[in-house]
């Protein structure tokens, strides 16, 4: 990988953006991507963990 920068965003009451190029890797150790942006679940409820789903909003999350 050339340019492995990463940029990471808390978004209000939701979720993580990621941002550039990175390796995310899923619980097997296979690359699920390479390159953002991502939104990754901070609150739990998503069902397409560890992407962001929108499920923040029904669940009131704050964070
Ligand atoms: S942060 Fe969006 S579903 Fe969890």
């Amino acid at each position: 990988m050339e340019d492995n920068t990463a940029q990471f965003k808390v978004i209000a009451n939701g979720p993580l953006q990621v941002s550039g190029n990175f390796e995310l890797f899923d619980s097997e150790g296979e690359i699920i991507t390479r390159q953002g942006p991502v939104f990754l679940c901070r609150c739990g409820m998503s069902a397409d963990k560890p992407f962001c789903d929108g499920s923040h909003k029904k669940s009131g999350f704050r964070g």
